[in-house]
């Protein structure tokens, strides 16, 4: 099959492009070439800025396209505009941040979605794209930018798209470092702070997972729309999964678990200082890690084990960037105060009981 990936050179794109060069399918790339240091031989880049360079695609044919960079509205639909004569199916990245309500388990497919008030919609009208935009630029407009992305495509292309709506993925190459963090600082040793309930369920999904499923759905025409992470119910909770991380580094960690309240009082901040924590709090949320995927487990999803993933984030990390200041987690004074804080805590409460 001949495929067209918009992005293709940071985490999944990356590996949607590996994937697809195993399965012999002819790859064409079009970005700006801000990350070319993970060159493909025998792929074809058409370099430009989605947002304003989209007629260099004219004059190619596509069996299909998958956008792996699509985030505002306006550059998503001019996409579908050109390519609906270019491509057979447009494949679209979307995210589990488009479902309104995750307040309770279940969240599926047919569940509702993120709208934008006026005021949103009017800072996503305002964003410039002439310089440096990611996912980080759209903050809070994030998940209701793709549900009008998803939209813009379904309206173009009817019954000609397949949406994906992944939740965190992970895996060699991502460039969040929100599960790195936790293999590299258990590989580390020591007392390590482990945040919230230990039986608090994780879902997430590997890259290469993800990539290997996209990749055949697209060989079997599919479309429609499915939402990507680890299953309901699972085995992976915060605490086998920490637990994993030890066995499969080797290393002498010690797990103390801190409670949410402690660290909410303390202000440690969910998800970016202390990453796939989410507490109890947070009760907007109670729902996310309960997201039912059963639809893309019926379509062939199959998932390798985590021990697997964290195997190979460590050889990734100790070969190519063991130097490298993690993105996310907790520095390790603040992690140690933090512990010392605990203690002291545990101990006053003990001498009073
Ligand atoms: N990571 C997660 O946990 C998670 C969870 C849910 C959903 N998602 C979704 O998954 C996707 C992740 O993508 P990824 O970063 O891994 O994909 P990727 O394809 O590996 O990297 C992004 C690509 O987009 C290109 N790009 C960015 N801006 C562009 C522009 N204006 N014009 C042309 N090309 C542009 C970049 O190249 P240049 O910079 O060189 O142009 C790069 O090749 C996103 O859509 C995200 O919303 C991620």
């Amino acid at each position: 099959m001949k495929l067209l990936i918009l992005g293709g050179t940071r985490f999944l794109g990356h590996h949607l492009v590996t994937i697809a060069l195993a399965h012999k399918h002819e790859v064409t790339l079009f970005n700006r070439g801000q990350h070319s240091s993970t060159a493909f031989s025998g792929v074809e880049t058409i370099y430009g800025d989605r947002h304003h360079d989209l007629a260099l695609l004219q004059g190619h044919q596509w069996d299909a396209v998958i956008d792996t960079c699509g985030y505002l509205p306006r550059s998503v639909r001019a996409s579908a505009e050109i390519l609906a004569n270019l491509v057979d199916r447009y494949v679209f990245i979307s995210s589990l941040s488009v479902y309104a309500d995750v307040t309770v388990p279940g969240v599926d497919e047919a569940s509702s979605l993120v709208t934008l008030t006026d005021e949103q919609l009017q800072r996503a009208n305002a964003i410039d794209t002439s310089g440096q935009v990611s996912a980080m630029t759209y903050g809070d407009l994030y998940g209701g930018l793709k549900v009008l992305c998803e939209q813009a495509i379904e309206e173009i292309m009817p019954n000609r798209s397949l949406i994906l709506r992944p939740g965190l993925i992970v895996g060699v190459g991502d460039y969040t470092d929100r599960f790195t963090y936790w293999v590299v600082r258990v590989a580390c040793g020591g007392e390590v702070l482990a945040p919230g309930n230990p039986n608090r369920y994780l879902q997430l999904i590997d890259v290469r997972d993800l990539a290997e499923w996209v990749l055949n759905q697209i060989e079997a025409k599919a479309t429609g729309i499915y939402n990507n992470v680890n299953g309901m119910p699972s085995q992976l909770t915060m605490k086998t999964f920490l637990e994993q991380c030890k066995a499969v580094s080797n290393s002498d960690a010690l797990f103390t678990w801190v409670s949410d309240e402690f660290l909410v009082q303390k202000q440690v901040a969910p998800w970016s200082e202390v990453p796939l924590w989410i507490p109890d709090e947070m009760s907007e949320l109670k729902g996310f890690m309960f997201i039912d995927c059963s639809q893309a487990f019926t379509a062939g999803l199959k998932l390798r084990p985590v021990s697997q993933t964290i195997q190979d984030v460590l050889s990734w990390r100790k070969t190519h960037h063991s130097q490298e200041k993690l993105k996310a987690g907790l520095d390790s004074d603040k992690e140690q105060d933090l512990l010392s804080q605990w203690h002291e805590m545990q101990q006053y409460e003990h001498a009073q009981t």
